[in-house]
């Protein structure tokens, strides 16, 4: 990672992380029992996350010529992305205790309680972005474009859709067609919406749109690969979840189907389309170095 990149990524990830601390709808005084889930949702939310979808919307955003400060409807990809972690973790899905170096939220919480903080943070994205809307800061029809984009991505044809591919397979041999749909889904999807997140912020024609597509369709897939390698390789300390998970619920993964070298180079393949299809951009390097780092990563 050369050090103009690492430094952009932690300044934005500070960014996002005090855009987070900022939301007034997370914000909890008083020890209220209704005000529990609240605090739940800040624990899932606080330390540990790469914050990898917010700072894909804030980087496409910028590509693309925005200069207003968007962190705060950049977070609504975090909100999803950590209701999806906390109900990933659970008995029901993957049975993980560990979650971003801390007990998962069912295991701090309990199950009853980190159930609802999940749907809390399902649904918190929608409030935001409305009130973006309805306080003038974004146009009814950005929002209605950023409202569609998330719910088509995490919803039923999307994530969940994915998720629920994800449970079908478990002791099950699955092939190569079947993970890639499944990857694109369950993971691949939000990420997408988090680079046209960025882009329809900026107003991007839709030469940018279908760049951005591109892009987020290579680095999706690319993502799951990494993780499902990390999950065989990683270590426990630096990933901050369990290592073998897969293996432990009998789940057949890109590590499984192509070895780990051999998943490892199916990524920087798609990483390499990734940069091709933004690297026309003026000041593309940010993301030509995420897309790499997404691949070299170890957490
Ligand atoms: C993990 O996502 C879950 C997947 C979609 C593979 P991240 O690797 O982005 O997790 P955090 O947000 O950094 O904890
Ligand atoms: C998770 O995939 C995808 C989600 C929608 C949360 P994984 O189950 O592989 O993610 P990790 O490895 O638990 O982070
Ligand atoms: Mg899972
Ligand atoms: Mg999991
Ligand atoms: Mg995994």
């Amino acid at each position: 990672m050369n050090n103009t990149f690492s430094n952009e990524l932690k300044a934005l990830c500070k960014d996002v992380n005090k855009a987070l601390c900022s939301i007034d709808l997370l914000k909890t005084n008083c020890n209220s029992p209704d005000e529990k889930v609240i605090e739940a949702e800040n624990y899932a939310l606080s330390a540990g996350g790469k914050r990898i979808r917010p700072i894909l919307c804030l980087a496409f955003y910028k590509l693309f010529g925005g200069d207003n400060d968007i962190s705060e409807i950049a977070c609504c990809l975090e909100l999803m992305h950590t209701f999806s972690l906390i109900h990933d973790d659970m008995p029901e899905m993957d049975n993980d205790d560990f979650r971003r170096g801390k007990p998962s939220a069912h295991k701090a919480f309990g199950e009853d309680i980190a159930l609802l903080a999940g749907d809390g943070l399902a649904i918190l994205p929608f409030e935001v972005i409305s009130k973006a809307a309805l306080s003038g800061k974004i146009s009814y029809e950005t929002s209605a474009k950023l409202i569609n984009l998330l719910s088509s991505s995490a919803g039923n044809k999307g994530m969940i859709a994915g998720q629920m591919l994800d449970l079908y397979s478990e002791d099950k041999a699955v092939d190569e067609a079947y993970l890639v749909k499944m990857s694109r889904l369950k993971t691949g999807k939000l990420l997408e919406a988090s680079c046209l997140f960025g882009a329809v912020l900026a107003d991007a024609d839709d030469e940018m749109l279908k760049s951005a597509r591109i892009y987020a369709e290579n680095i999706g897939l690319a993502f799951q690969m990494v993780d499902d390698v990390l999950d065989v390789i990683g270590d426990e300390a630096v990933l901050g979840k369990p290592v073998g998970s897969d293996k432990h619920r009998s789940k057949t993964t890109f590590a499984d189907i192509y070895g780990v070298e051999g998943a490892l180079s199916k990524a920087r393949e798609l990483t390499d389309c990734a940069i091709n299809a933004i690297e026309k951009y003026s000041e593309s390097e940010f993301l030509i170095d995420l897309a790499k780092y997404l691949t070299e990563r170890n957490a």
